[in-house]
């Protein structure tokens, strides 16, 4: 799949559609690029408060954006990128595929438009019998700018192109998309950005009795896959790896305690967490990021049939815990569970996982941000929610406290795979905890992986959310502060 992909020319450069960002206090620099006429009605119509404009030219078009200077830095480049989606639209209007951009605004944010403009132009038309029938988005992009930063284009590329293929991955249906197919993509990333990935079938699952991932796998035709997937950089800054672990549900019926039917309709989207690992370990790997990063997914699909779980059955996890599953549907912390004790084994500094996995969290926050708890410290966590202001994949914390634990006591076993209680996301966030012994933190994005309706730069369907998050949080991971 190619994607659409940011090139830099040099400023004089002017044979394409012509977009300009300009702030009410730099409309004086576009005297070099627009007509007299064109810059007295545009001084005119921004004292009014208009801010969008277009001049259509012989054969070409100009576009000019006029953003509003930012008091707070975060959401200033938040408000750049949305500006840059309503552009889109407009540049739909007038079918518009190729532009050149010019900014006269500070770096940061004509980074934020660019990445608005890029993010946004996402389309997934992978099943039409006509694809090139469908509405077309832009297909390239120069950015004329005489200083250009060079780093920040390329990261900009490569956790575009990130984005775009965890979005492909959660948009894929299952009908094309099941453990086996995760784990090729996975062995592919892999090939082509640089990192190594390890996939371990049915077999190995077995012999290492992974009873989690085995359990929710009992009623599938398509065996479990568990993947390793590393990025090892020459000097890494950290001595100990910081762990990725993502759900990997490809398809979630709920299995004998079976979802309705519109609960099930997006269950597509239940490996969301594990697209986001492949995706960031892709875009952290393809800008040669100083840190050592591990991936770990557990994949499957939960399905209904003769072997499968059953409400009730009692079960041991690869970390010998028993559990008393009481709802096959809360199947998402069984196999992660087992992937966070396979992580012990590296001696983490610090492990992450994404999981769409409760209905509680999106209950609680809805589509704008992440459900977030673990035992990392203060420290790691403020970092985390900076990048999530940073990238707009925003978090809020909730509590562990011992008491939502005490829903998880079973009488005949270790523990209950559910609680009892309406907050179900910390429930679910107080069984995970149970199993790990280093610094780990769990982010719900049962809300913010797959949307109903397109919302801003972020497409109907999968969002790709996490990757931009973890790649900025990683970004500063170690370094001095
Ligand atoms: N995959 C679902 C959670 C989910 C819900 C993801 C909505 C995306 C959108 C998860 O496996 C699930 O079924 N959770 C149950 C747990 C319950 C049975 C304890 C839930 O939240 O209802
Ligand atoms: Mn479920
Ligand atoms: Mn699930």
């Amino acid at each position: 799949m190619q994607y659409l992909q940011l090139a830099t020319v040099p400023v004089d450069q002017n044979d394409d559609n012509l977009i300009l960002l300009v702030e009410p206090t730099t409309l004086d620099q576009l005297d070099a690029v627009l007509q007299p006429t064109e810059m007295i009605f545009l001084r005119q119509s921004v004292a009014k408060g208009v801010r969008a404009f277009f001049f259509p030219q012989a054969n070409n078009a100009v576009f000019v954006r006029v953003l509003e200077p930012a008091s707070d830095v975060a959401p200033g480049l938040e408000e750049a990128r949305l500006d840059a989606t309503k552009l889109l639209c407009e540049l739909k209007n007038y079918h518009v595929e190729s532009a050149i951009v010019r900014t006269f605004c500070p770096e940061e944010r004509a980074l934020a438009f660019l990445e608005g403009l890029m993010l946004g132009s996402y389309q997934f038309v992978n099943y039409f019998s006509d694809p090139s029938k469908k509405s077309k988005q832009l297909t390239s992009l120069r950015w004329a700018e005489a200083h250009v930063p060079q780093t920040a284009v390329n990261e900009l590329n490569s956790l575009v192109q990130a984005v775009f293929m965890t979005r492909d991955m959660v948009n894929e249906p299952h009908s094309h998309f099941d453990a086996l197919k995760l784990a090729d993509v996975a062995l592919e990333a892999g090939k082509v950005f640089g990192f190594s990935v390890e996939v371990l079938g049915k077999e190995k699952i077995e012999e290492l009795k992974m009873g989690g991932l085995l359990a929710v796998n009992q009623a599938s035709t398509i065996p479990p896959q568990f993947c390793i997937l590393e990025w090892r950089p020459e000097s890494p800054r950290n001595k100990k790896p910081v762990v990725l672990i993502g759900k990997g549900v490809v398809y979630d019926t709920g299995g004998l305690s079976l979802k309705s039917p519109d609960g099930m309709e997006n269950m597509k989207c239940d490996m969301a967490g594990a697209a986001a690992v492949i995706g960031t370990l892709s875009a952290i790997a393809q800008s040669n990021m100083p840190i050592h990063v591990i991936g770990l997914i557990p994949a499957t699909d939960n399905k209904v049939g003769d072997r499968a779980l059953s409400p009730g059955d009692v079960i041991r996890m690869y970390s010998g815990t028993t559990v008393e599953v009481v709802n096959t549907d809360a199947e998402g912390r069984l196999i992660l569970a087992d992937a966070m004790h396979y992580a012990k084994q590296f001696e983490p500094d610090l492990v992450l996982d994404l999981a769409t996995l409760t209905g509680a969290a999106v209950r609680a926050l809805g589509s704008q941000a992440i459900c977030y708890m673990g035992t990392a410290d203060a420290k790691v966590k403020r970092a985390l929610e900076t990048s999530g202001w940073n990238t707009y994949e925003r978090l809020v914390e909730l509590p562990l406290w011992k008491e939502y634990g005490d829903e998880l006591k079973s009488s005949i076993a270790d523990l209950k795979n559910m609680g009892n209680g309406p907050a179900g996301m910390i429930t679910a966030g107080k069984f995970l905890e149970h199993f790990a012994d280093y610094p780990w933190l769990h982010l719900d994005i049962a809300g913010s992986a797959y949307l109903r309706a397109a919302n801003g730069y972020r497409p109907k369907e999968g969002t790709g959310v996490g990757v931009r998050l973890l790649f900025d949080f990683l970004k500063k991971w170690g370094a001095e502060e």
